[in-house]
């Protein structure tokens, strides 16, 4: 087991803070440093964590006490700051999306594995119970045959959260799209993990009730390496946050997912703890119903910082996490330019 790791964030907005937070109760691990250009945000939420502020992204690289750095900025800034941490010998955690591009998701694990460092991808949704059962389950076969597989991201966001921080959000350089790469990757995400990776997209994407550059609606027809089909739809421009839907059919039962909770189930396998590995009950341990935004970020964080300091792999690893970066550029692809777009092998 190596010391404590101290812990770099690089931007002090809505998630920074989400992530100086859960960092509390965390064994082995000691916020050091925030980099953020808002000398007033970066100050403070340093100051609340007493640790040292700075107004750069090289200057807390330059640090000695920071071995590991997480990146809570702006999607499209997050390759070359992971390529930059990498080099600097950086342990690398990053807000979802890693990345914008196909590029950019390869650089960054390019540059992980040959400085030897860990590259981890916040994925909280991943960590609850429900959701690791019927993935356990349906690996084992508990819908039989799959044939459809379903996301449903329909969601309202205002005017103001997208004028926000300079307006990065909704923008193709630096949110890589809008409703689908931000809102909506936490769900396509687990729709791949759950029922196997997409081998090919016809889609079609909208800007309907917002002033943005990027989709705010988008609905996708999707066939899945297994053969079976599906459907991906994200929307910001609902009247409210409806939860979140995954939705499995196999000729041996159907699955749905709500909000991450288990609504409805027919499988021929019992969803019991029986079905947990020893890694996925470490993940869950200290799950709660209901549990507040940001208890997932605790669980996943606490994970990452054990596996960087005892050893193995960090959960989610980058070449896990692109693969729902890949569906939605492929989405996006699909929507420019009117064609069926084939992904890679599963
Ligand atoms: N896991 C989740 O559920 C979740 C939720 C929200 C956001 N996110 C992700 O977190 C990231 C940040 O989103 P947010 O909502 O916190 O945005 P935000 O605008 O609230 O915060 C981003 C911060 O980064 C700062 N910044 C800009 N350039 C910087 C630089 N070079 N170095 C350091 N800081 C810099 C900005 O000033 C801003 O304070 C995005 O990738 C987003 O997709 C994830």
């Amino acid at each position: 087991m190596t010391d404590q790791l101290g812990i770099g964030i690089a931007g002090a907005g809505v998630i920074g803070k989400l992530h100086a937070d859960s960092l509390a109760g965390i064994d082995g691990a000691r916020l050091v440093a925030v980099a953020e250009p808002r000398e007033e945000a970066g100050k403070t939420l340093a100051g609340e964590h007493d640790a040292s502020w700075y107004a750069s992204f090289d200057e807390l690289l330059a640090q000695p006490d920071v071995d590991l750095v997480i990146l809570a900025t702006p999607s499209g800034m997050h390759p070359d700051q992971a390529v930059q941490a990498a080099n600097a010998g950086k342990h690398i955690i990053t807000e979802k999306p890693m990345a914008i591009t196909t590029e950019g998701a390869t650089r960054m694990i390019d540059a992980a594995t040959s400085n030897g460092v860990s590259l981890a991808v916040i994925f909280q949704n991943r960590l609850q119970p429900d959701v690791i059962k019927l993935k356990r389950a349906v690996e084992r076969g508990a819908l039989g045959t799959l044939v459809l597989g379903n996301a449903f991201v329909h969601w309202h966001r205002t005017d103001a959260y997208y004028a926000a921080n300079g307006g990065w959000r909704g923008t193709w350089a630096l949110d890589g799209g809008g409703a689908l790469i931000n809102q909506s990757i936490h769900t396509i995400d687990l729709l791949q993990w759950i029922m196997g990776g997409i081998a090919s997209i016809q889609a079609q994407i909208a800007t309907l009730t917002h002033a943005i550059e990027a989709e705010d609606t988008a609905s996708a027809s999707v066939r899945f390496h297994n053969n079976a089909l599906g459907v991906i739809q994200g929307t910001t421009s609902a009247l409210e946050d409806y939860p979140v839907r995954v939705e499995l059919i196999g000729q041996q039962g159907r699955a749905v997912l709500a909000g991450g909770i288990l609504t409805d189930y027919t499988g021929t396998i019992e969803l019991t703890d029986d079905l947990l590995t020893e890694d996925d009950q470490r993940l869950l341990e200290g799950w709660q119903p209901g549990e507040h935004f940001g208890a997932g970020h605790h669980r996943q964080l606490r994970e990452i910082i054990r596996t960087i300091r005892a050893g193995g792999v960090a959960p989610v690893p980058g070449a896990e996490a692109r693969k729902a970066v890949d569906i939605i550029l492929g989405i996006y692809e699909s929507a420019r330019t009117g064609t069926r777009v084939t992904l890679g092998d599963a």
